[in-house]
């Protein structure tokens, strides 16, 4: 099927989410945000239906009708579910309840929210659970997933949940994982996935080239926003006690053949991939000491003593310097999430990834121009959901949605008269 499916977009931003969308075929109709120069960069590159203002101050009668989607990334801070008797007129004023009012008022087929990973976590689940719940009351079927970023191609270890909620009967369309590690001697992964995109891979063409404001072309190329800040001693949380990993190491291995616990469960446990490996290898190369938020759950799950505990927990605030920032990147690996507040710095220059560079790891076009101050750029990026995710999760609602109308029209067909499926096609169009 042809058919443009609409879609109003909530928290925009700049518009990482509404562009994957675009890129599968969706037309956007409608937009807002309220971050002046991410609205200036979204008109300059996707277009000027986007509506700058706050969405608590926007009716809905002024929202058009009729989209089959609505999309928001609805920013989280402040929930608390002390209060359970909740309403529209809520004085917390979540911004997920202009999520519901919309779909509540305009009843599209589908919606997607997306969101950090530590909404999961939030209150010990319950804010999670509240929202599933307030969305379900609509009447739709809702489904979340965590989804890490590097998995469907985008060079990058970012986790967000996405929420996506129908109300036509359908289980809801995720994507299917498409990256993984790459098979080794010792790490099977057993299955077809093509390996992790580097930072190297999307990035390495612009390591030595200089910063600048202005654009200027390599191998026929235009390059836009090759900006960067140049402060590179920053302050970062380190151990506070000197530790020795090859003690640590033998420490955690006693305990981990004491509980019976293999390595192999222990990643499960925490989710991780190859992670845990590196608690157990004593090898100042690759070997690594948990941080401290995993080390208390090694100690719940392991049930070792408190000997270390001091040690690689206390943390105290350091001054980074150069030399030791050259690890902060991975340049051979996915890198680690693009924040809002502040890129990492390069791996081999004395300078901070720059907005083009943290925009590619993001996946957006090398056409996409960020408009705004150096650190307004870098927010909306960090603020992002990568172009690349958007736009397989979009691929596969597209799926879901042509098979549905395609479904109706053939049930349909044959059995009614020719008005009564111009009806039907009205409808489903
Ligand atoms: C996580 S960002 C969304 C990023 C976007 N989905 C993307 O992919 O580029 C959340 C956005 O919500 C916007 N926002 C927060 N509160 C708002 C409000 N009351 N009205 C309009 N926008 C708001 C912020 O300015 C921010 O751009």
């Amino acid at each position: 099927m042809n058919r443009k499916y609409k879609i109003a977009s909530l928290f925009s931003g700049c518009g990482g989410l509404d562009l994957g969308f675009i890129q599968a075929g969706f037309e956007v109709v409608w937009a807002n945000d309220f971050f002046k120069e991410a609205v200036e960069t979204y008109k300059a590159n996707i277009g000027n239906h986007i509506v700058y203002g706050d969405i608590t101050q926007i009716a809905s009668s002024g929202i058009p009708d009729n989209f089959d989607i609505l999309l928001g990334g609805f920013p989280c801070q402040g929930f608390s579910v002390a209060n359970t008797k909740r309403s529209m007129e809520d004085e917390r004023n979540f911004l997920y309840l202009e999520m519901i009012r919309l779909i509540r008022d305009k009843q599209p087929k589908f919606f997607l929210a997306e969101n950090v990973k530590g909404l999961l976590s939030m209150q010990k689940g319950k804010v999670i659970e509240m929202i599933l719940n307030d969305f379900r009351e609509l009447g739709y079927k809702v489904d979340y997933k965590l989804i890490k970023a590097s998995e469907y191609g985008v060079p990058q270890h970012r986790e967000r949940v996405v929420i996506i909620g129908n109300r036509l009967g359908l289980e809801n369309p995720f994507p299917i994982k498409t990256h993984g590690e790459e098979n080794t001697l010792y790490n099977n992964n057993n299955n077809n996935l093509k390996p992790f995109v580097s930072v190297k891979d999307v990035v390495g063409h612009l390591a030595e080239e200089r910063p600048r404001v202005c654009s200027f072309d390599i191998d026929n190329k235009t390059i836009y926003n090759h900006n960067a800040r140049t402060n590179v001693a920053d302050k970062f949380w380190g151990r506070k006690h000197k530790v020795n990993q090859h003690e640590i190491c033998d420490y955690l291995k006693y305990w981990r053949n004491k509980s019976g616990w293999s390595t192999k469960k222990i990643d499960e446990h925490f989710g991780y991939a190859h992670t845990a490996g590196h608690w157990f290898r004593k090898d100042n190369n690759s070997g690594s000491i948990p941080n401290p938020k995993d080390w208390w759950e090694l100690k719940n799950i392991l049930g070792f003593d408190d000997k270390y505990d001091k040690a690689v927990t206390e943390l105290e605030l350091k001054v980074i310097k150069f030399e030791q920032s050259l690890r902060i990147n991975n340049w051979d690996r996915p890198s680690d999430t693009i924040t809002a507040t502040g890129p990492e710095i390069h791996p081999n220059k004395e300078r901070r990834m720059s907005v083009r560079e943290c925009a590619i790891i993001q996946t957006f076009p090398d056409d996409f121009i960020f408009k705004g101050s150096i650190g307004n750029m870098y927010k909306q990026i960090g603020n992002a959901v990568p172009v690349l995710l958007a736009h397989k999760i979009a691929i596969e609602i597209r799926r879901f949605l042509d098979n549905h109308n395609s479904e109706i029209l053939k049930e349909k067909n044959g059995y009614r008269t020719i008005e009564e499926n111009r009806k039907i096609r009205e409808k489903v169009s």
